[in-house]
Order: C-alpha cells, then structure tokens, then sequence
C-alpha cells in the first residue's frame, strides 16, 4: 500500500545532498563552528528574503521568540498578548523573557489572534502583541498593529511556521517591530537539527538582541548584559544557506497541494483552510476541521498515512501554565478547534499518487 508519512525529511536531503556535504567538508576542515562564514552570510540572506531591517541567527524558535522579547526591555510584570491556540513555546516565550503570557481566543476563520479580542485583554501593564502566524497563515497584521500603535505597544510576530509567508506583498517577519522563526527540521524552512532567527525593525533593538543572544559579551571578557547562550552554529546555517533558494517554489508547491485538497473535500462535511485575501499562506500545515477527527486519524494511519493534531490542548489548559503568572480570556474557539483539528500530509515532495491517495482516503471516510 501507498504510504505518506506526515513529514519526509529524507526527501528533503536529497536535492542539497552534495552541497550540504561540501560545505560540513569545509567548515569541518577549518573548525570554525560558531557564528562564521556561514552564520553571517544567511544572516545576510534571509534577513534580505524577508525584507526585515535587521535579522540575527540564534538557537532555535524558542529562543528567538524570547530574545526578541528581551530586546525590548519591558519593566517588570509585563504582559505579553498571545493566542492559546498555538505550539505551547509561543507561552513559554513570554515566560523565559520575565513577562506574564495573557492568552487570547482566535478569529475562527484564521486560526490566528483575533483583533477584537486583544482589545478586551489589554491592562495597563500590556507591553506586547506576539501574533502568531499559524500554519503558515499571516495573522491581521493590519488591524493588531492599529491596536498596538494606538497604545503604544510592540507588535511581536511568532513567524516560527511562516517562512515565506506573506501578508499584503510584505513577508513574514518584516510586518512587526521584531519577529522570531523557528529552523526545527520540519519547518518550510528547517535545518538538520536546532535552529531560530529574529528579526528587528531598530538597530538599537538589533544590538540589544546581539549581546543577549551570546553572553552579553561586548568584547572579549567584557559582558554587559546578563545574557544567553543562544547561538547559532555553522552547520545548521550551511544547510539553510542550501535550501533558502528554493523555498518560494517549495510554498508554491504546497499551495498547488491544498488547492487541490480544498477542491476534493468542497463537497465533504469538513472545513478547509481559509485563505484571507491578503496573504500568501505558505501551508507550514494543511489543517481540516471535521467532528469526527479521531476516528478519521484512525483511519488514515489504517492507509499508511500520516496525520497530526495541531493543536489537541490549547496552551491555556496546560498543567504547566498553572505554575506561572498567566491570564487566560474566553476561549470558545480554541477549545472547539482543539477537538476537531487534524493536519494532512502537504509538503513539496509528496508524489501524485501520494497526493491522490490521501485524497481517496478522506474522501471514502468523510464521503
Ligand atoms: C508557533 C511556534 N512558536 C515557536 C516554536 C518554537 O520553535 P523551536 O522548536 O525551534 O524552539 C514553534 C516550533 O514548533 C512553533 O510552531
């Protein structure tokens, strides 16, 4: 039988294969492993992809989001907006960074932070929006920046599944005051182990992310700021570097696949992704809402295929958040998604009869 795993990462090798080679060849031969060659040249490179002001490689998506956080500076019991439904490192961000997550509902149509509901969150001790771009999906970046501007507050993007991804013609992680994405393997954009970048739009902000990113080191033994060890290694970024050139036709790809998916289950009982008119959805995850999501998983992995629930428990019910200052808002929407969301194998290399099975499959069990 036909199998199709969720994500393929051997698939995703094999076109940079030789020059991913070539390159560990060279920086292995030199032992220059952190911040090089490599770090500063795809610095250069996705900062100027993302058409950001200034950009800086780090250790991963988790760290990013809290060093973006970090940068600002916020006082003491600082607020940060952030949507529930989300990978729960989008909370413990705001944590890590000293502030106090306040966890609000999405736009049920987007999945992403919904406008009106930020407003009702804010206190006097809001010092940050973090919208999250979620499944490759710009938030309304029109509308939250509205907000933010009119109360003097940082707009913040978790872009750790939007590589790519573009709202209004302007990409992802250029739409805020600072931005942080994720390398982890199986984004749009992943490496071949840990990786994360941040984005800023104020240089003082830039160098600010610089010293905590590595030990608040301003020259050699002097540290200025109580940093972090958050730095990118050489590897990762040489493995970036190859697959960096290609993502514009791999989103492309995955869009051509949840168009024909959003074609094949018009007719079924089952919600497909909406796009809003002012993006481009870069498809990080094809997500379909049905009310029997379980027995439909089940289903799919009898045929070999691969599913995944992306989001089964919203960051608000989890035990961890019960241990830290946290404020939640009604949730309807997120606790209704986490039941019936499920996501589909889409991804560049999936072959047509791939494609077509997982089309034959839901069809029969939705049908
Ligand atoms: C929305 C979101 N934020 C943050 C992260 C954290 O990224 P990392 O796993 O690289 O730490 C992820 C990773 O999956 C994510 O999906």
């Amino acid at each position: 039988m036909i199998s199709v795993p969720l994500v393929d990462l051997k698939a995703t090798y094999e076109p940079i294969r030789k020059q991913v080679l070539a390159s560990f060849e060279t920086i292995l031969d030199k032992m220059g492993l952190f911040l090089g060659e490599n770090v500063q040249a795809f610095e250069k490179e996705f900062t100027h992809y993302c058409g950001a002001d200034f950009g800086l490689a780090c250790s991963n998506g988790t760290d990013a989001a809290t060093l973006a956080l970090k940068a600002f500076d916020f006082k003491p019991g600082f607020e940060v907006i952030v949507p529930s439904h989300t990978f729960f490192a989008t909370v413990e961000s705001v944590v890590h960074a000293g502030g106090v997550p306040v966890m609000v509902d999405v736009d049920p149509k987007t999945y992403c932070l919904d406008p009106e509901r930020i407003v009702m969150a804010i206190t006097p001790d809001t010092a940050a929006i973090m919208p999250v771009h979620l499944y490759g999906q710009p938030a309304d970046m029109d509308a939250i920046t509205r907000i933010a501007r009119d109360r003097g507050l940082k707009v913040i993007e978790d872009a750790a599944q939007a590589h790519g991804a573009s709202y209004k013609g302007r990409k992802a992680g250029a739409l805020g005051d600072a931005a942080a994405f994720s390398f982890y393997f199986t984004k749009n954009l992943g490496g071949f182990g840990e990786g994360g970048f941040v984005t800023a739009a104020d240089s003082s902000v830039y160098e600010r992310m610089k010293l905590l990113r590595h030990h608040g080191h301003a020259s050699k033994f002097e540290h200025v700021l109580v940093g972090h060890n958050m730095r990118p290694d050489e590897l990762q970024a040489a493995v970036l570097r190859a697959k960096l050139p290609s993502l514009d036709e791999n989103n492309a790809k995955r869009r051509e696949i949840a168009r024909r998916y959003d074609a094949a289950f018009s007719s079924l009982d089952v919600i497909t992704p909406y796009a809003s008119p002012d993006v481009e959805h870069s498809y990080h995850c094809y997500v379909i809402q049905t009310d029997s999501r379980d027995e439909l998983v089940h289903h799919l992995a009898e045929c070999n295929i691969g599913t995944g629930v992306h989001y089964k428990t919203p960051a608000h019910l989890q035990p961890a958040v019960r241990t830290v200052p946290h404020r939640a808002m009604p949730m309807a929407v997120t606790e209704s998604l986490c039941t019936k969301c499920v996501t589909l194998p889409c991804y560049p290399e999936l072959l047509e009869e791939q494609i077509a099975h997982v089309i034959d499959e839901v069809t029969k069990f939705l049908d």
